[in-house]
C-alpha cells in the first residue's frame, strides 16, 4: 500500500523538507580540502538536532551516523571517518531527517576545491537526470515515465545508471513503498496519485554501473573504480506535477 498524504501530513512533509534545506545550508560552506567526513557529519548532526529534528539513519540497521558521505568511487552509504577530503574529489552528502513524525531525504554531490571538467559534467548530468525524471511526475502518470527519463538522460550522456540501489517512498518512515528505480520503461509501473511522497535519487557512474559493497557492509562503490554522483530530493506528487520539498 502506497500512503497518500492528507493536507495536514503534507504540511508536515513540507516542514521536514524546509528543515533539511537548512541543514544543507551548513554543509555547502564546509566542504573543502582538509575536513574529515566525520567532522562534516558532526556539524550535520548538530544542525539536525538544533532544529528539533532527529536523524533516522543513525542506528538504522546498525548504521552509525546521521549522514552518508561518499567520496569519488563510493556511490552511496559512505560511513563518516577520519578520512580528509582532498582537492579534486567529489563528495556526495546524503541526509535524512525526521521532524514532527515525518521524514525528508536529500543528497547533493559537491566538488572539493577545483575538480576536473569530467567530474563537473558528471555532477551536472546527475542533477539533470533528477529534473528530467521528476518533470514526468504528476497524478495519472506512471512511475516508469520518470524512471525512463532518468535512464535516458544518463545513458545518452555516456554514463551508467546504478541498479542495486533505488529511490523509495517516504513519509512516516524514511523507506516506504514504492521502490523508485532509476531505470525502466515509460508507461509501466506504479500509477502515481496526488499525495504520494517519493525520494527520487539518481545514482550515476562515469563508467560501468556495477557496484560492490565493502567489508563494512555499507560502503557501496563502483566495481571499475569510476567516480559516481548522486542527486536526491523528496517530492510530493500533485494533480498537475510535483512539488519538490527539499530543493
Ligand atoms: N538516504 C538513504 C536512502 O535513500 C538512507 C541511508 S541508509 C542508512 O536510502 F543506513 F544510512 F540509513
Ligand atoms: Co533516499
Amino acid at each position: 500500500m502506497i500512503p497518500i498524504r492528507n493536507a495536514a501530513e503534507i504540511q508536515k512533509m513540507r516542514e521536514a523538507g524546509a528543515a533539511l534545506k537548512e541543514v544543507f545550508g551548513v554543509v555547502a560552506p564546509l566542504v573543502a580540502p582538509g575536513i574529515t567526513t566525520l567532522e562534516l557529519n558532526a556539524e550535520i548532526e548538530k544542525k539536525i538536532f538544533s532544529l528539533g529534528a532527529t536523524a533516522p539513519c543513525k542506528g538504522f540497521e546498525g548504521y552509525p551516523a546521521a549522514a552518508c558521505i561518499s567520496v569519488d568511487d563510493v556511490v552511496v552509504h559512505g560511513i563518516p571517518s577520519f578520512r580528509r577530503l582532498a582537492e579534486g574529489e567529489i563528495v556526495s552528502v546524503d541526509i535524512v531527517l525526521k521532524l514532527n513524525g515525518y521524514c525528508a531525504d536529500a543528497t547533493r554531490t559537491y566538488a572539493v576545491g577545483k575538480v576536473s571538467d569530467e567530474k563537473l559534467r558528471l555532477i551536472e548530468v546527475t542533477r539533470r537526470c533528477f529534473f528530467n525524471g521528476v518533470s514526468r511526475i504528476r497524478a495519472g502518470a506512471r512511475l516508469g515515465d520518470a524512471q525512463s527519463a532518468i535512464q535516458l538522460t544518463a545513458e545518452l550522456a555516456g554514463y551508467g545508471v546504478v541498479r542495486a540501489m533505488e529511490g523509495h517512498g517516504i513519509g512516516k518512515n524514511m523507506h516506504e513503498e514504492p521502490s523508485v528505480p532509476n531505470h525502466g520503461h515509460a508507461g509501466t509501473g506504479v500509477l502515481l496519485k496526488a499525495g504520494m511522497c517519493l525520494a527520487v535519487e539518481p545514482m550515476i557512474t562515469m563508467g560501468d554501473w556495477r557496484v560492490k559493497i565493502d567489508g563494512d557492509g555499507w560502503t557501496c562503490r563502483t566495481v571499475d573504480g569510476s567516480p559516481a554522483a548522486h542527486y536526491e530530493n523528496t517530492v510530493l506528487v500533485t494533480a498537475d506535477g510535483c512539488e519538490i520539498l527539499t530543493e
